[in-house]
């Protein structure tokens, strides 16, 4: 940090009370150390949020000619909660401080305490080419360890180095990679390092009951993460055998045999796939276009299933897919709509789990399907802000092939009992 005069310093305890924030004993620790690198690994509701916030608005105000830090996540929704925290604790309690509000540019620019001007804005991590440019003095990434590695290495801490700035890295542990070796080394194997682990209980104002009641209907890895704050390898994963179900090839067509297939149509950005299964619940065949390719993709789509014996096909054919829905049907594919509803979803979801659990499915190799592949074993469980829990991909990953074979699936290998033991999905 740049050199400043200490009876200049910010006294963050007594702006603390000033906006009436009492850190419990954990949030505390985290605003009294001085470490350059703060890595807050904490169970969800813990106060990760709110203490970031608080800690950005102390950094702005911080006596400085001028200062710039970035609110930033995974995602733009993500990078969104602490900045609106942020927005709300300044638009109620520091009004004669602020000099502008740029929604759009998700910018604040406060006078701090010597006058000068400093600047908050929210980035979001999944276009790197935004996080280009200036120096920042403080950085707080929420979410961190959904972050991926470079984007962290080569993106955000470059930005700390000019003004030798600092960053506080906030999130539920998710798995080991670059965000736990960062959490270790706030154990003592760094000293610009500082870190700290807690369950979400650790958080007075939390109702214990909550808690509870999540942890009887959480499969308990997922609870032992989310809640309990605790790194498990693989803790989030919801498909459990993907690598030992993946050891098939592509078939061709066989005359005896039945087929059935999974059709997901491209969201706004996604790939629409198309995925063909038979009766012993094989994957013979994949096909994925871009949704540009629109006109091409029905009969594309026709052909393949006309040479598997004229299959039927799953689609979701909520929202947009529903005009390419209508024209597959126009062009005599046997199209059978399954909307897709939070709830409905799950249940696809939970079958194919179950599937590959029981090993009753097979898939191709991952050198033949990298993409499946890889989405089906980064598929996770996450902890909703309203406490419950939701499967799906990471953000900012797709999630179209697993949608396209959980259809085909559905249908190819009805499961022999209906229900999941624990499983529960929100
Ligand atoms: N020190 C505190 N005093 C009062 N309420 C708090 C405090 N810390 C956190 N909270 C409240 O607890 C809830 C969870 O906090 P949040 O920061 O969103 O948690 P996290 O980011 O860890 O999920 C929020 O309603 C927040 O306002
Ligand atoms: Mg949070």
């Amino acid at each position: 940090m740049a050199p400043i005069d200490s009876a200049l310093r910010l006294d963050k305890e007594r702006l603390f009370a000033d906006l009436r924030y009492e850190p419990h004993e954990g949030q505390r620790a985290v605003h009294a150390s001085r470490a350059p690198r703060r890595v807050l690994a904490c169970g969800v509701r813990w106060g990760k949020t709110k203490a970031a916030a608080m800690e950005g608005i102390a950094a702005a105000l911080e006596p400085k000619q001028s200062s710039v830090g970035w609110v930033t996540a995974p995602t733009y929704d993500l990078a969104d909660r602490v900045f609106r925290e942020i927005q709300a604790i300044v638009g109620m309690q520091l009004p004669h401080r602020l000099i502008g509000m740029r929604e759009h540019e998700r910018k604040i620019l406060l006078r701090n305490l010597a006058g000068g001007v400093s600047e908050i804005r929210a980035k979001s991590a999944d276009n790197p080419v935004s996080l280009l440019g200036e120096g920042l003095d403080w950085l707080v990434i929420d979410e961190a360890a959904r972050l991926k590695a470079h984007v962290w290495e080569s993106h955000l801490a470059q930005r700390l180095i000019d003004k030798r700035g600092w960053a506080l890295l906030i999130s539920t542990p998710r798995g080991k990679g670059w965000y736990f070796d960062a959490f270790r080394r706030g154990q003592g194997r760094d000293s610009d390092y500082q870190s700290w682990n807690a369950p979400s209980w650790q958080n007075p104002h939390l109702d214990r009951e909550l808690i509870e009641a999540e942890r009887a209907r959480l499969p308990e890895r997922v609870f032992e993460q989310e809640f309990g704050g605790q790194f498990i390898e693989g803790s989030g994963a919801v498909f459990r055998n993907v690598r030992e179900c993946a050891i098939g090839s592509w078939k061709e067509p066989e005359a005896h045999q039945s087929y059935f297939a999974g059709l997901d149509l491209a969201k706004v950005e996604d790939f629409s796939v198309l995925v063909v299964m038979n009766r012993a619940g094989e994957v013979c065949f994949v096909d994925r276009f871009h949704r540009l390719d629109w006109a091409l993709q029905v009969g594309r789509i026709r052909t393949a299933l006309e040479r598997y014996r004229n299959a039927r096909v799953r689609v979701d054919s909520t929202g947009v897919g529903e005009p390419v829905f209508e024209a597959l049907r126009r062009e005599g594919v046997r199209a059978e709509p399954y909307p897709f509803t939070a709830r409905s979803k799950a249940a696809l979801i939970d079958h194919l789990a179950l599937l590959l659990e029981r090993r009753e499915i097979v898939l191709p190799r991952p050198e033949l399907w990298p993409d499946g592949i890889d989405e089906l074993e980064s598929f996770e469980y996450a902890v909703t802000e309203t406490g419950h829990v939701k499967s799906s991909a990471p953000a900012g990953q797709h999630d179209d092939c697993v949608a396209a074979l959980a259809l085909a699936a559905f249908h190819a290998r009805p499961a022999r009992s209906g229900r999941i033991g624990s499983r529960v999905i929100g």
